[in-house]
C-alpha cells in the first residue's frame, strides 16, 4: 500500500493526475527510490502500463529502481583524477562492492557513483564518502577505507537493533 502522504501529491488541485514525469519524481522525493508499489499506483491512475513507466524510469538517470546505501560513494573521474588513475580505483570499487556505478551493494551499506571534478584536483585521484574527501588514493587505500566505513555501519546497525530489541522486551516479572 502506498502512503496516503504520497498518494496525495500524485494529484493536482483540480483532481486530474499529474504528468508521469513529475509523479515519478514525486515517488522518489518520498520514498528515495522508485518501487514497486508506487509504479503500480502511478500506472492505475495514470491509466500508464507499468512496461512503460519502467522505460522512462530506466531512460533518466535521475530515477533510482533501488534505494541508497546508508553511505554513498562519489568517485572523481574528472580530467585530474583520471589522469591519476581513477579508473583502476573504479575498477576496484566495483569489485570490492560488488556492484556497477549507480548500484547499492546487497547489504545496503553504499551506493556508488561516479561524478566529474569535485573540485579537489591537488588531491587527485579523489573520492567522497558521503560528505568526506579522500585524496592521494591508491587501490590498497581505497579498499581499506570502504571495508572500515562497512564494520562501521554494520555494528552501528547491530547496535542500534539490540537497543531497540531491548526497549521492545516485555518486562521481567
Ligand atoms: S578532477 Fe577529480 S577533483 Fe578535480
Amino acid at each position: 500500500m502506498v502512503s496516503t502522504d504520497f498518494s496525495y501529491r500524485l494529484w493536482r488541485h483540480d483532481g486530474t493526475p499529474g504528468e508521469l514525469i513529475p509523479l515519478l519524481q514525486s515517488a522518489q522525493e518520498h520514498f528515495g527510490y522508485i518501487p514497486r508499489r508506487a509504479i503500480r499506483y502511478i500506472s492505475e491512475v495514470t491509466k500508464t502500463p507499468e512496461s512503460k513507466i519502467y522505460g522512462v524510469i530506466t531512460f533518466y538517470s535521475q530515477f533510482r529502481l533501488q534505494p541508497m546505501g546508508k553511505n554513498v560513494i562519489r568517485l572523481c573521474t574528472g580530467t585530474a583524477c583520471h589522469v591519476a588513475n581513477s579508473g583502476m580505483l573504479l575498477d576496484t570499487l566495483q569489485d570490492e562492492l560488488g556492484v556497477e556505478v549507480g548500484g547499492t551493494t546487497e547489504d545496503g551499506v553504499f551506493t556508488l557513483f561516479s561524478v566529474a571534478c569535485i573540485g579537489c584536483c591537488s588531491l587527485a585521484p579523489v573520492m567522497m564518502v558521503n560528505d568526506d574527501t579522500q585524496g592521494k588514493l591508491t587501490p590498497a587505500a581505497t579498499r581499506k577505507i570502504v571495508r572500515k566505513i562497512r564494520r562501521q555501519t554494520l555494528a552501528s546497525e547491530r547496535q542500534a537493533q539490540a537497543t531497540s530489541d531491548a526497549e521492545t522486551a516485555p518486562a521481567a516479572d
